[in-house]
């Protein structure tokens, strides 16, 4: 079968099917409201939701392959060294990941919604290592192609824009964000299928239009914080994202993209919402216990710095906790023993002890992983 090619004239999409759309855009919209309710509750999500942007980092990545979790990202950056050379660049993805995030928040708190800032946080993204040699931060100059593992443009399932008509058709893509449509999410949809069709750098298009997900969301007012996690659902379902995707070119099925889009939306948001409320009881609770634990004026420091980094070497806790030490390393040995906090390994020599906070990290992983 010869490749499908890049859907030339037909972008944005004209008949969009509103009847099919409708039934799904009450309830997206309403489990966005409530998601976004839960974000006010949150005293500092930064903080809080940390792990989730980790955990969404990970997901995001891993749709094309890289292989790493949340622990070992974690793990890596309390160590800051990591045993194997093949784990070390996947985890650097996923940290390129995260401050490719940062890097466009940052942006956006007095830059519009733009190519600019995408291209900004794809510079970030593809940031050392693995991405050098792919552009960072510039569109392509040559054709590329999306199929299976080492085909070529002959075999490929599909062929986007070539780059000569490349500026033309971000420029639109552009103009369509900035667009006041009916819907929203619906138009979220579409941009983000149009950036996966036109695939304007060499690497790094999928992830970078998903982070487009929770940025569009907060620029347009209807999240309060950058803080949107999808990739879960295009993760357990990529066969059927990367289908939806090519069915918008083959067949001109913007509709079928968007039904698809809108469930993903509605479902992750159902989700980050049972995490994030989990987390912040999480931390309600241990407020009380940990200064029962600890009867100390530092409790709450100490409960705040644990929740930044779950994962963490004690000598930097007690560098940087900003407790006195003696109090610093009791404070370790009581929430050790009082089961908030595990001994991942053992002092030896100069290394220090190594310290997680499972509670935190299975809230942000929905399941046991410690
Ligand atoms: N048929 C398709 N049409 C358009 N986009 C696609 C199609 N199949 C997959 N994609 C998108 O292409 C992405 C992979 O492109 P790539 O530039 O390698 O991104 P990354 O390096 O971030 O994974 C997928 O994650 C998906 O979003
Ligand atoms: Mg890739």
């Amino acid at each position: 079968m010869p490749p499908v090619n890049y859907h030339e004239g037909r972008f944005p999409p004209v008949d969009l099917k509103w009847p099919a759309l409708i039934p799904l855009i009450g309830p997206a919209a309403a489990a966005v409201a409530r998601y976004d309710g839960m974000l006010a509750a949150i005293p500092n999500p930064s903080v809080l939701l940390a792990p989730l942007s980790t955990q969404e980092a990970v997901l995001s990545s891993r749709i094309e392959g890289t292989q790493t979790t949340m622990g070992e990202v974690l793990e890596f950056e309390a160590e800051r060294e990591v045993s194997s050379s093949e784990r070390h660049d996947d985890i650097h993805e996923v940290l390129n990941y995260r401050a490719a995030m940062r890097e466009a928040e940052l942006q956006l708190a007095t830059l519009p919604f733009s190519l600019r800032v995408v291209r900004e946080a794809h510079r970030v993204l593809l940031g050392g290592v693995r991405g050098q040699h792919k552009a960072p931060g510039e569109y392509r100059r040559i054709p590329n192609w999306i199929g299976p593992p080492g085909c070529t443009i002959e075999t490929a399932h599909f062929v986007p824009i070539g780059a000569d008509k490349l500026d033309g058709a971000m420029g639109d893509w552009e103009r369509f964000a900035h667009t006041e449509t009916q819907d929203r999410v619906v138009q979220l949809a579409i941009l983000h299928a149009e950036f996966e069709a036109l695939h304007p750098f060499l690497d790094g298009n999928g992830r970078l239009g998903r982070m487009l997900v929770p940025l569009f969301l907060w620029q347009i007012g209807l999240i309060r914080q950058p803080m949107f996690y999808i990739s879960a659902y295009f993760e357990a379902r990529r066969d059927e994202y990367y289908e939806r995707l090519l069915a918008v070119s083959r067949d001109d099925d913007w509709t079928g993209w968007c039904c698809f889009f809108l469930e993903a939306v509605r479902v992750q948001a159902e989700d980050n919402l049972t995490r994030a409320s989990a987390i912040l009881d999480l931390y309600q609770k241990l407020k009380v216990r940990v200064a029962k634990m600890t009867r100390s004026q530092y409790a709450i420091q100490a409960l705040d710095w644990i929740f930044e980094r779950p994962v963490f070497r004690s000598s930097d806790f007690i560098t940087s906790v900003a407790i006195p030490a003696p109090t610093a390393r009791r404070f370790l040995r009581v929430l050790k023993d009082g089961g908030v906090l595990t001994l991942v390994r053992e002092a030896r020599g100069r290394r220090p002890a190594l310290f997680a906070f499972p509670a935190l990290l299975n809230c942000a992983e929905g399941r046991e992983v410690l």
